[in-house]
Order: C-alpha cells, then structure tokens, then sequence
C-alpha cells in the first residue's frame, strides 16, 4: 500500500477512537433524561417511595459482622442451631475432635457444633457464609485423607452425585470416626438404600430428626477401613 494512504488510514483510526472515546465520556457524564421528571415539582424526589429503580434511596452498608450479628439473633437461626445441637448429642463427639460438616448452608450445624464444645469445626458449601462456612465441592473436598474425627453430611438428598459425597466424607474421616448424613425422613428400606453408598463405614444407627424445621432422617455410620 502506498504510505501517503497508509499515513491517511491511520489518522483516521486516531481520529475515530478519539471521537468515539468523547463520545463514551459525553454519556457518562450525562445524566439519563428517563430518570428525571421534568414536570416533578417536587424539588426532593427521593424522600417519597421510589416508583423505579431509577427512583431509588441509598442504602446505609452493612458490614458482614452487623449483618452476621442480625441474622444470628433471629428466632429462626436459635432454633435451627438447637435443633442441630439436640442432634449432635445423640452420638459421641469429644471436645478435642476436628469435625467436618459438608453442606452446611449458612452454619446453623457449625454452631450448634461449636456450642456443643468442639472448637474445630470445618463447614463447607457451594457458597461460602464466612465467617462459619467456606466454600468447597461437596463432591470434590479440599482434604487429605482421614483427617477428620467426625463428618456430617447435611443435605446428601440434594447431592448431584450421592455416591461420590458419601466417599468424600469416608476418605476425610480417620478410621474409627464417625460419618453420618442426614436426608429427606425415609423408612428402613430407602435406609437400606444409603447404606450401600458407604464403603468403607458400619451402620451404628438411623434416627427421624427435626433439623432446621424439617423432618430428616440421620444415618450414622463408623469407619472401619481406609480401603
Ligand atoms: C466440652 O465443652 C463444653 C462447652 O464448652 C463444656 O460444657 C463441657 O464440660 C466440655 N466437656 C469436656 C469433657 O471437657
């Protein structure tokens, strides 16, 4: 290409990128018209109730630990932590054990935990609710093996994958510790069912439980081998 063309091309390029980058600043700055009502007397649109988003209140920030304080006051959050801690207490869990819970939503069961006297407790769920509960596929645990003296399934029902959420709990939790899972309450035979999940574990125990309001069904197993 001849390079007086060349020279032209490029000046034109420069020159659209600088209008469009005006132009880009110009609606930035401008204020959208739909959002103001010329005919509005009202010299303080927004101390009446917003009819559109453009209409809108700021809103004071919460910090997480306000907001965090506020919902762990709520009736509802007590009694979901007393129904897990009433839980807990049908089976042994010392003080000293490293307690998973896989599942755990935003952490009634770490707290009941943690009140029940076990300091170390390690919740997990697809969406983390710091400062309880981190996030981690329930399939795919960030762990090594055997690591833990107790692992609680919460919610193995809603599991993509029943199996492989059982075998991770199995592979965290030390030989002679405890897994238990909790579903949807079910009778003997669907009991029969989630036995065959477990691979590694014994079945010491199936109890109907109100967790959180609904009614469930705890299966507590013991590990027996790490194959
Ligand atoms: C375990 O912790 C709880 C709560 O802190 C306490 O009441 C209980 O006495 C402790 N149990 C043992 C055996 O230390």
């Amino acid at each position: 290409m001849e390079s007086h063309v060349q020279v032209f091309l490029n000046k034109l390029s420069y020159a659209s990128i600088a209008v469009a980058t005006l132009t880009f600043f110009f609606l930035y700055l401008q204020t959208p018209e739909t959002c103001v009502d010329p005919s509005d007397s009202n010299p303080k649109p927004h101390s009446r109730f917003p009819t559109s988003t453009c209409d809108f209140n700021p809103r004071y920030y919460a910090s997480p630990n306000k907001r965090n304080r506020r919902i762990w006051s709520t009736k509802s959050w007590t009694t979901a932590v007393s129904s897990y801690a009433a839980f807990f207490k049908t089976f042994h869990i010392s003080n000293h054990s490293r307690a998973l819970i896989v599942s755990a939503g935003p952490g009634h069961s770490v707290v009941a935990m943690n009140e029940l006297g076990v300091a170390d407790v390690t919740g997990v769920e697809l969406v983390d609710s710091p400062p309880l509960v981190s996030r981690a596929d329930p399939h795919n645990l960030p762990f090594f093996d055997e690591i833990f003296d107790v692992g609680f399934g919460v919610y193995l029902d809603r599991a993509l994958f029943p199996a492989r959420y059982v075998g991770e709990i199995e592979r965290t939790v030390r030989i002679d510790g405890l897994c238990v899972v909790a579903v949807e309450e079910c009778g003997p035979r669907d009991v029969e069912k989630i036995l065959r999940l477990f691979k590694k574990s014994r079945f010491v125990r199936a109890k109907n439980v109100t967790l959180a309001g609904e009614f469930r069904t705890g299966i507590i197993m013991k590990v027996e081998s790490s194959t």
